[in-house]
């Protein structure tokens, strides 16, 4: 029998949100506290202004806790993650510079997962893209995407679309890293993210 989600609680559950400021996020952390969740957010600088949306949402006085967190700091991601029940790990640079794109996309990845694993979380959701999967020049118009599918790095290099290419190697390490702790991973590959911003400015 189905299960209708929008009945269920996540009163006594803690989920941490990785980059819990960012435009997805936000909404993950106002759905989450809606729903009854305790939710643990991340953010470089938890005190930046623009984070500041995330204490006025509703439930957030109660029941949120701001964590200051690195991608590429273990030890900050380990600390907001220990004692959670579930990870949601949306945190990336979205850009096209190399530098700034692919080690944190794909150790920042990792680290969550490794993390997840050493804290016994029970489920990882990851925000992927469909520039990890879709970005091949062999594919025709009509191709179906599915899970055999991913970008192909080399053209992706070629095309310097170092997101893509960053989105593409950050879900395989997930996968890869997944399968070696054994963590429940769930990975989300969305298009085109629409919709009213719940913080107080765009930051692309
Ligand atoms: N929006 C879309 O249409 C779309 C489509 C497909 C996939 N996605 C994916 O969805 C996720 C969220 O996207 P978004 O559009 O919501 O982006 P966003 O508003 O730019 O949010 C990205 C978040 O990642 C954090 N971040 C970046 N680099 C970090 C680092 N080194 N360490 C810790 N945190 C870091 C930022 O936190 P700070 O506040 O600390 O800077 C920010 O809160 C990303 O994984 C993106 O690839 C988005």
């Amino acid at each position: 029998m189905p299960v209708d989600a929008s009945s269920l609680s996540g009163e006594g559950q803690t989920i941490c949100v990785t980059g819990a400021g960012g435009f997805i996020a936000s909404w993950m952390v106002k759905l989450l506290l809606d729903k009854g969740y305790t939710v643990r957010g991340t953010a470089r600088n938890p005190a930046d202004p623009k984070n500041s949306h995330l204490r006025e949402l509703e439930g957030a006085q109660e029941r949120l806790t701001l964590c200051k967190a690195d991608l590429l700091d273990y030890e900050s991601l380990k600390e907001a993650i220990q004692g959670c029940d579930g990870v949601f790990h949306t945190a990336s640079p979205v850009t096209d510079d190399p530098e700034q794109m692919v080690e944190p996309a794909v150790n920042g990845t990792k680290n969550v997962i490794i993390a997840a694993s050493e804290t016994k979380v029970r489920r990882v959701v990851f925000t992927s893209s469909i520039g990890a999967v879709y970005m091949d020049p062999n594919n025709s118009p009509d191709t179906v995407i599915d899970e055999s599918c991913w970008s192909d790095l080399e053209f992706c290099k070629n095309t310097k679309n170092w997101y893509c290419y960053g989105k593409a190697v950050a879900e395989q390490a997930a996968w890869d890293m997944a399968e070696e702790k054994g963590v429940d991973l769930v990975v989300v590959n969305p298009v085109l993210v629409l919709g009213p911003l719940l913080q107080p400015y765009c930051q692309c």
